[in-house]
Formats: structure tokens, C-alpha cells, sequence
């Protein structure tokens, strides 16, 4: 099936003269317009879960900037929230979570069928989605990957060095493990649903998967999300997926064919000419500009933003930050990036 959306003609192997672009977190607090909307839906999490101003926030960059594909306006800690965890977000600090210990607290954790009366106006938001997006964008849907969950849930809230998940990891493998396995059901089950109501792309997010260390990166990043595409691929064999192990350096190598990945997204601790020679060789690839380059713009921004479009220009590439673009970005910069990708 050929389509007119550059996304999805790159997803399935194509090399384009202009990589297409989109950009993580690009409904966010860089933009006057989120900052409105964010407003009017009172906070973060209600944001979320209207779906009529969740959608309103995913198409403001869209009508900005025309970026090739919009992400679903949600977060990767609403499953935890679904299974039963506690969730808040404190102003300037992040999430907090009720903590998941024990084998007793895992237990308890609702079954997964069950996470979709918590998840509905998420999917309700993808169908608004699948019906306003101009035809050129494509939708992307996501979900956290189960390890990067797991350090949430296990934590209550984000950790430097995700200490938490790795003394669990040590001093209760079983428990680690079940709660790893009951994060990936889930996961299956909540993209599953936003394929159903028109995600067209899923991305899977490991923001922590660098801290994984020798056979814990194999079993503990890469296996669950190759478990998770498996049975999405079963399902929906035409649906790309999109997996982020971020911070994993020289294991980026292989990562496609581990993961069953259409598409590897990189992080900027890595060169771009190492990963055309290292990991495009395995398929389509997504990366990798500084998001600080979204603070400071200037030259550097410009001519970062041309060696990475040249250094990946022999193979299939999406262009996108290494990471998400931050609140004290100016969004002149994000425009100047795009200029640069599309103007040469
Ligand atoms: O990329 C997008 O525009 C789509 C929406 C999206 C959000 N979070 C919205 C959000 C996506 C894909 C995410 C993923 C996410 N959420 C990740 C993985 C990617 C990464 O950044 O590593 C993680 C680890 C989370 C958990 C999370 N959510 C944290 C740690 C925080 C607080 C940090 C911060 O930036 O304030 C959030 C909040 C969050 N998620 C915001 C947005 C726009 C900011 C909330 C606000 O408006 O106050």
C-alpha cells in the first residue's frame, strides 16, 4: 500500500530527498497556545483526559509549524494510573505516584481488562484526531516501555539513576518481573485500542533503558518491547512501530531486529554519522538534534540541523530531537529548524 504521507513512505523503508519531521513533546509549554489550553482544562492530568482540548493541544503544533506527524496528546503514566496507582504532578517538581513494592501490592493491581475504563477518553481523543488532521499528518500513538514505567511505579516519581527499580530488581527478581509482565499486557492492550480508534504509528518510549546494564538491557528493555511489537504485529502487521531505548549508546547496534522495530529513534549522546553506519544499516531511523539548540537557535542550530539531515540522507530518517524540546524553548528556533530541514 503506497501512501502520500512521508512518515509512513519512511517508515516502510523509503529514502526521501527531505526527511520528514516532527518533533518530542511538541505540544508542550514552549507554546503560548498549550499554555492557554493547559489553563482552561484547570491542570496537566485533566488536560489529558478531555479528550476535545487533548486533541485541540495535539493539533496547535500542527497548525503552527505543518509538521508531517502529530503525537497523541497524552502520558506514559496513565497506564500506571489505569492498573490502580495513585498519580499527581507537583508544579515544578514532576510526577508523583503511589509506590508498587510488594507481591501483594502487583496482586492488586487491576486486572487489564479493566484499564480501559480509565483510558477511554484517550482513545476517544484519537478518534477526534483521526478525523481533523490535515491528510498529510500522519498520527502517532505511544506508550511508555515497560521498564520505564516500571521505574515510576516503583519509585513514585522519577529518580536520576532509577535506584529504586534496580534494588527491587536485586532483591525481588519475581516481583520486579511480574510487575514488568503486567505493564507489557497492559501496554498491548492500550495500543491496541489506539490503533482501533486511528493511531496509524505507535512509538514505545524507554527514556531509561540506558541505566540497564549488561543482560538486564537484553531482558529488561529490549525483550518487553519486542514482546509488545510481536503481538501488535500479529494483529495489525501494518501498523509501524517506532522504539526509543534512549541512552543506549553503542547498543543502538541491532536494535531493529531485537526489538522488531520499523524504526529506531536516537538520542543526541550519539554522532549521526556512526549511527548511518552503525544503525540506519538496520533500518529507518529518528533523531537526533540537542534540544538545547531549541533554547539557543543561531548558527548552531543551523548547522547542526544540516550535518544530521546529510549524515543520514542515504537511508530511511525521520528528523526529530534527541530528546523532548523544553518549556524555555523559543518556538522562532523550532521554525528556524524546519526551514533548515526543508530549505537545505
Ligand atoms: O510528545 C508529545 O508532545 C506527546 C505527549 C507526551 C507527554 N509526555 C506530554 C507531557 C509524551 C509522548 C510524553 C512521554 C513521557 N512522559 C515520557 C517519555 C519521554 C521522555 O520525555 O523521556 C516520560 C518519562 C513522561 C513522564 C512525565 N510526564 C514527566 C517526567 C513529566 C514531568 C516533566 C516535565 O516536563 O514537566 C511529565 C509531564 C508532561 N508530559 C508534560 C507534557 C506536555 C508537561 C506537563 C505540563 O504541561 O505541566
Amino acid at each position: 500500500m503506497t501512501s502520500d504521507k512521508t512518515i509512513l513512505r519512511t517508515l516502510a523503508g523509503e529514502t526521501l530527498p527531505t526527511p520528514p519531521i516532527w518533533m518530542m513533546r511538541q505540544a508542550g509549554r514552549y507554546l503560548p497556545e498549550y499554555k492557554a489550553t493547559r489553563a482552561q482544562a484547570g491542570d496537566f492530568l485533566s488536560l489529558c483526559y478531555n479528550p476535545e482540548l487533548a486533541a485541540e493541544v495535539t493539533l496547535q503544533p500542527i497548525r503552527r509549524y505543518g509538521f508531517d506527524a502529530a503525537i497523541l496528546f497524552a502520558d506514559i503514566l496513565l497506564v500506571p494510573q489505569a492498573l490502580g496507582a495513585d498519580l499527581w504532578f507537583v508544579t515544578g517538581e514532576g510526577p508523583r505516584l503511589s509506590t508498587i513494592t510488594t507481591a501483594d501490592q502487583v496482586a492488586a493491581l487491576k486486572p487489564v481488562d479493566a484499564i480501559h475504563d480509565t483510558l477511554n477518553p484517550i482513545y476517544e481523543t484519537v478518534k477526534i484526531l483521526a478525523t481533523e488532521l490535515p491528510s498529510e499528518t500522519t498520527l502517532i500513538g505511544f506508550a511508555g516501555a515497560p521498564w520505564t514505567v516500571a521505574t515510576y511505579m516503583i519509585a513514585g516519581k522519577g529518580t536520576p539513576n532509577q535506584g529504586p527499580a534496580h534494588a527491587l530488581k536485586a532483591e525481588n527478581r519475581p516481583v520486579f518481573e511480574a510487575l514488568l509482565d503486567r505493564i507489557t499486557e497492559a501496554t498491548i492492550s492500550y495500543l491496541s485500542m489506539q490503533i482501533e480508534a486511528g493511531a496509524e504509528v505507535v512509538k514505545l518510549f524507554d527514556s531509561w533503558a540506558g541505566s540497564l546494564q549488561d543482560s538486564d538491557f537484553m531482558d529488561y528493555s529490549i525483550k518487553p518491547m519486542a514482546q509488545i511489537s510481536a503481538a501488535l504485529k500479529t494483529k495489525y502487521p501494518h501498523i509501524p512501530v517506532i522504539a526509543f531505548p534512549r541512552g543506549a549508546g553503542k547498543r543502538y547496534v541491532g536494535a531493529h531486529a531485537a526489538i522488531g522495530a520499523d524504526c529506531v529513534a536516537v538520542d543526541d549522546a550519539v554522532d549521526a554519522k556512526w549511527v548511518s553506519q552503525n544503525v540506519q544499516t538496520g533500518g529507518c531511523v529518528q533523531g537526533n538534534l540537542k534540544s538545547t539548540h531549541m533554547v539557543t537557535g543561531g548558527d548552531a542550530l543551523v548547522s547542526e540541523t544540516r550535518r544530521i539531515v546529510d549524515a543520514l540522507e542515504n537511508g530511511p530518517h525521520i528528523f526529530n530531537l534527541g530528546h523532548g524540546i523544553t518549556p524555555d524553548a523559543d518556538p522562532a528556533n523550532v521554525q528556524l529548524m524546519i526551514d533548515t530541514v526543508r530549505g537545505g
